[in-house]
């Protein structure tokens, strides 16, 4: 984030505040988000994108009240794909209108609070929820405004677990083989759904434009089939997110304003050789928005060097709070924040306290040889994906997420206590 800076006494500032003082204040581990370069991401998505396109932020990424309302002041859109999501968007105030609703298998409940709340949109995943939300829509007088989900077929190069484009996983329907093509005259056939155009998300953290082209231009292609077959224009596509951030200076981001741009040529010229109207485009951008605004805070606990291999240094968080390094070989970066060090670097593993060898948050780094008990070290770029992928595994407490901004912090999502984890267990 734009604001970190370090001290003339080596400790480190964020939003204009020691970061030994935040430890002592909201204690560690804590995640701690710069409110200035959240709104700064939100504002150059929004212009990039312009009034020509719309920017959802993917709320999987991380949600809380605070940010729904920031969302709403920067003039963003959002995505949610549960009950829970929607219930916070709401409740903060999100107009539902500005809310788009996704899933794999939303439960019934949840297609009924949506379409009763009025969301802008719901994006439709299977043939089974085609008639699902139109049967849902009719039943309370209404009609949906929907999308369908399809399946460009592409390989995103991510991690497999966060790759969905390809054929063989559980998202969207296929364009292979005519099936995208059934579920809009399926759609189109129903009163309870005005089918407003298709969507596509090809992965997550992805660098390289050349997947969005690909799935642009067959989302194009379907629209074109649909103009030749109903003799109707589809009058919106969402490309979905996807875009990856910086966990280490190997990685190279594009700015959203370059997005913007190659996704709206591609679109445009497509649609030109179709001779189509060109559609409204939008976008889900969740951890390019957040991911780079936060950082985690943890507190050494132990150094332990193993004679010839390496040295693990222990934290007071781990895999309850980041899973992403076990689940998908994800890679941070650490530094020493409490104190200047002019010691060697020693390459270390910084590891959590849970019962697990797995618990591990950053697997190869350099810290100052003389990392010691008591000292602060922080993760960056942990906005996304990791207080919202939190786990009380063993018990954790899951950190709160404190908001600095302008020389002041304040508690947005705060620590969860025993007294928490005690009163859901009833038995
Ligand atoms: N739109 C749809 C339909 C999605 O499924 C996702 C992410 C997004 C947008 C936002 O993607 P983003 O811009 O944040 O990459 N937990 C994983 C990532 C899974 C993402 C799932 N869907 C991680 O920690 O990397």
């Amino acid at each position: 984030a734009q604001t970190v800076a370090r001290t003339a006494d080596g400790g480190v500032q964020v939003g204009g505040i020691e970061v030994a003082r935040l430890a002592e204040e909201f204690g560690t581990p804590a995640y701690f988000l710069d409110e200035d370069d959240f709104r700064a991401r939100c504002a150059a998505w929004r212009d990039a994108f312009g009034s020509e396109a719309d920017v959802f932020y993917a709320g999987k990424a991380f949600l809380s009240r605070a940010v729904v309302r920031w969302l709403h002041e920067e003039g963003l859109n959002l995505d949610v794909c549960s009950g829970g999501e929607l219930a916070t968007a709401l409740s903060a105030g999100m107009p539902a209108e500005r809310i788009a609703f996704h899933g794999n298998n939303k439960t019934e409940d949840e297609i009924r609070r949506a379409v009763e709340a009025g969301v802008g949109r719901i994006v439709l995943d299977s043939f089974q929820e085609i008639v699902r939300v139109a049967h849902i829509a009719d039943s309370l007088g209404k009609r949906q405004r929907v999308q369908i989900r399809v399946t460009v077929g592409v390989e995103a190069h991510t991690h497999e677990f966060i790759a969905t484009a390809h054929e063989d996983q559980k998202f969207g329907i296929a364009l292979a083989g005519g099936q995208a093509a059934e579920a809009v005259r399926r759609a189109l056939k129903l009163d309870g759904l005005e089918l407003i155009g298709i969507h596509s998300h090809i992965g997550s953290q992805i660098f390289d434009m050349a997947g969005f082209e690909v799935a642009a231009r067959r989302v194009v292609g379907l629209l074109a089939e649909v103009r030749d077959e109903h003799g109707v224009e589809l009058p919106e596509i969402d490309l979905g997110g996807g875009l990856g951030i910086a966990y280490t200076s190997d990685d190279d981001p594009r700015e959203p304003q370059e997005i913007a741009k190659a996704l709206s040529e591609i679109v445009t010229r497509e649609c030109e050789a179709a001779s189509l109207r060109t559609p409204r485009i939008s976008v889900e951008p969740g951890r390019a928005i957040v991911g780079p605004t936060a950082f985690t805070l943890y507190t050494v606990g132990t150094v332990k060097p193993l004679e010839g291999l390496r040295t693990y240094v222990s934290v007071d968080g781990g895999m309850s709070d980041n899973i992403r390094t076990a689940l998908y070989d994800a890679e941070y970066t650490v530094a020493l924040v409490s104190r200047r060090s002019d010691a060697e670097p020693l390459l270390v593993r910084v590891v959590g306290k849970h019962c697990e060898s797995g618990d591990i948050v950053v697997k190869d780094a350099f810290l100052p040889a003389d990392i010691a008990p008591g000292d602060l070290i922080a993760v960056p770029a942990t906005g996304a994906y990791c207080r919202s992928m939190a786990s009380n595994y063993n018990h954790a407490l899951r950190p709160p997420v404190v908001a600095v901004r302008d020389g002041e912090a304040r508690v947005i999502v705060r620590r969860e206590t025993e007294e928490d984890l005690l009163r859901l267990d009833v038995g």
